[in-house]
């Protein structure tokens, strides 16, 4: 058997396995022998942390233009700026800095945006253990730009983000982790992340955050992700995108509001629905009959670019820690008011910032 085709039929066992973890470190293991190595024995250490992020990894860059260009239109530059994102990235960024472990599984390219994110997850304590390095292709950019007058315009390039395939994640990591977080991808990679619960263990707590793009597939299309979910983080559009229809479809009503499709949500069986509102702060509700509505904190509001992924890191902060239902809702409309009075998440807290925040709630 050459190289490849040994590859190619390990990773088939790993996909159409439902084994837990010892047994694929099993089967990876006679893979390589001890002797190719020249060692007695190959362990498969498992990074041990308290959160995994799986989302896009993306560099946004941001043009200043004199105005947004038509078809067959010409403008000009007259700023720019690059910084890292993602959205599941930028809440395992604000973990970090809330002093818990964390690592991510994405994928970058060799090239300078890829440079720049695995820089970036570096320098931000996240461990590089899980990211997935392409041989070839693009890293993931996002062109926004933005006139005078406040016009948007986006473009995506998803390059590598979409190429996560089953077998280029380490489902022993992932088991070894309290807290596996979510967020999308434009395109493919959305089935890894379907493919990756099959090997999840039941402690492993789920959070998902759909964002719109994700929000936008339906209930049907997130069904395998929803069913194994146990903490939906969703700002008030998407949870309006992707469930309103659907109840009102299941229930024959004529009106949901927010609260009503959180409490189906819950009782359908996630245990945790958190609402995001921007300025009215956020709702949420559990299995354990806590309900809860918590305002937003008033602050001056620089740039609300990943307010809802830094609410997720301090809700997640929150729930490692054992809060209840109100105060991680306050610790994460906190953290996220941090974030929001900064450019992009150069505002998100630190631990001390943090506890110097608690020991006044007290
Ligand atoms: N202007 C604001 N002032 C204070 N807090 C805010 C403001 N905007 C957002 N927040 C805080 O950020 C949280 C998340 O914001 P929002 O509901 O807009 O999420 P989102 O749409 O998911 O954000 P994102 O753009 O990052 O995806 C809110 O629940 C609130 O705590
Ligand atoms: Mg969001």
């Amino acid at each position: 058997m050459d190289e490849k085709e040994k590859t190619n039929s390990n990773s088939e066992t790993i996909k159409n396995s439902s084994k837990i973890a010892s047994e694929i470190n099993e089967e990876l293991s006679r893979n390589i022998s001890a002797e190719d190595l020249g060692v007695d024995e190959i362990v498969y250490d498992a990074l041990n942390v308290d959160v995994i992020g799986f989302g896009a990894l993306n560099v946004d860059k941001l043009y200043n233009v004199a105005n947004i260009a038509g078809p067959d239109g010409e403008s000009f530059i007259k700023a720019e700026e690059e910084s890292p994102g993602g959205s599941a990235a930028n809440t395992i960024i604000g973990l970090s800095k809330l002093g818990c472990s964390t690592s991510y599984i994405g994928k970058i390219a060799p090239d300078a945006e890829g440079d720049l994110l695995e820089y970036n997850l570096m320098i931000n304590n996240v461990y590089l253990t899980n990211l997935i390095y392409a041989d070839e292709g693009n890293s993931g950019k996002v062109l926004g730009f933005v006139s005078d007058k406040g016009e948007r315009a986006l473009y995506v390039d998803a390059g590598v983000n979409d190429e996560i395939s089953i077998d280029e994640i380490n489902p022993l990591n992932v088991n070894a982790t309290k807290v596996l977080h979510y967020s999308s991808f434009v395109g493919d990679s959305f089935n890894a992340q379907k493919e990756l619960l099959a090997f999840l263990k039941d402690d492993v707590v789920l959070s998902f955050d759909p964002g719109i793009l994700y929000a936008e597939k339906g209930v049907d299309a997130l069904k395998d992700i929803l069913d194994r979910t146990d903490i939906l983080l969703i700002n008030e559009t998407e949870l309006n995108v992707l469930f309103e229809y659907y109840y009102k479809e299941k229930l024959n009503a004529d009106d949901l509001s927010f609260r009503d499709l959180a409490l189906n949500i819950c009782q359908d069986g996630i245990d945790t629905v958190v609402v995001k509102r921007g300025e009215k702060g956020a709702y949420a509700i559990n299995s354990k009959d806590q309900e809860v509505k918590i305002p937003a904190f008033k602050c001056d509001a620089v740039d609300t670019t990943a307010a809802g992924d830094s609410f997720n890191s301090g809700f997640l902060y929150s729930y490692l820690n054992g809060f209840d239902l109100a105060k991680s809702c306050t610790v994460a409309n906190w953290v996220a008011s941090k974030s929001v009075q900064a450019v992009g998440v150069s505002g998100q807290p630190s631990l001390d910032e943090l506890n110097e925040f608690l020991e006044s709630l007290e």
